[in-house]
């Protein structure tokens, strides 16, 4: 069979593994022929393509990033796009394709498959926010890259009497914050799942200080305050009309460092938790992902993507996995909270 596959939206560690293993599987067990596409669905849109042999996926494992690359290109925002896109695969006797991505890749890919073509999607964003799937590879990287800056914070805004205030990557959902903030120690976590409280940040840090110590405060790049009194960002959207990074974590800590009297900085970990090699948890579960994808191929299925649900890789349907975000529920907030101050 000739699949495709391409890698759409931002990268996470883990992409490799999902390419490696769809190739390995794919030929030992089926004889199949691999299409990379470069670039996500704009070298579907172009018929930019790699050839994927098991040359091409030799020593990938480890590496961060995806030999395919990626963007942000969506078909049916090109002119004449969905069109352009069904006669890259006929001409190039695609018979089915695996587009590994998070809400937008598999958006196209729902689409696609509503108009006959035979798409299995692999789920991937390092927010975790994907739903239908209890975690997406790349996010326990992420969490491991993040709780290390913050142990290594809490040393040096202990000897300088500061606040460190982190600012973690989740545009919509606070799990990297919820996540590296409990492994960590945060003394605040604050997430876009709940509109925070200001004087109640600052409480906390004033505590964290009366306690001999210096505050950790992690907060989401998305989180917002609850009554709109912090000033978030520059108001600089990129071309996608989302908010820059950098903007609630500087605010925040010229905040606190007003209303507590004490130094604070901000440190913004940005794309440092993307990138790197993956995890041991996410090397395995990308792995699997990649593996259940080829099965799903050869059952024939399509419009479903491959999910995990407890220690089990399951199908789900595309549609109902890109329907709404998986936000982080208040009453794992709240388990958090407990450590607060
Ligand atoms: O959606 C994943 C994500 O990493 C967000 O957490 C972040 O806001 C965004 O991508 C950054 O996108 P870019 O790499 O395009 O700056």
């Amino acid at each position: 069979m000739r699949i495709g596959i391409l890698t759409g939206g931002g990268d996470c560690p883990g992409l490799n593994a999902v390419i490696r293993a769809v190739v390995r599987k794919g030929i030992a067990e089926h004889g199949d022929e691999i299409v990379g596409f470069r670039d996500g669905w704009r070298g579907v849109l172009e018929g930019d393509t790699v050839r994927m042999d098991l040359a091409a996926v030799r020593g990938i494992l480890p590496r961060g990033g995806t030999v395919l690359g990626t963007s942000r290109t969506n078909p049916y925002a090109a002119d004449g796009g969905p069109e352009r896109v069904l006669e890259t695969l006929e001409r190039l006797g695609i018979e089915a394709l695996v587009p590994i991505g998070g809400e937008d890749t598999l958006g196209v890919a729902t689409r696609l498959a509503e108009q006959g073509v035979r798409v299995v999607g692999v789920p991937k964003t390092i927010d975790n926010d994907l739903d239908s799937t209890d975690y997406t590879f790349g996010f326990d990287t992420a969490v491991g890259v993040a709780m290390e800056a913050i142990d290594r914070l809490h040393t040096t805004g202990d000897s300088h009497h500061r606040t460190l205030v982190v600012e973690v990557m989740g545009r919509h959902a606070g799990w990297i914050a919820l996540h590296a903030g409990m492994a960590g120690g945060a003394n605040v976590i604050l997430i876009p799942e709940k509109p925070f409280d200001v004087d109640g940040v600052v409480a906390h840090c004033r505590h964290r200080f009366e306690s001999g110590y210096s505050p950790i405060v992690v907060v989401s790049e998305g989180a917002k305050p609850k009554d709109g009194d912090l000033s978030t960002s520059t108001g600089e959207k990129d071309a996608f009309g989302h908010v820059r990074l950098g903007g609630i974590g500087q605010a925040l800590a010229s905040l606190i460092e007003e209303r507590t009297g004490r130094e604070a900085r901000a440190v913004v970990l940005g794309h440092i938790q993307r990138g790197g090699t993956p995890s041991p948890f996410d090397r395995v579960l990308a792995t699997r992902f990649g593996l259940a994808a080829v099965d799903a191929v050869h059952d024939g299925q399509s419009g479903v993507m491959v999910a995990l649900r407890g220690t089990d890789i399951v199908r789900v349907p595309l549609s109902a996995a890109t329907a709404q975000l998986k936000l982080v529920p208040a009453e794992r907030y709240a388990e958090a909270e407990v450590f607060f101050g």
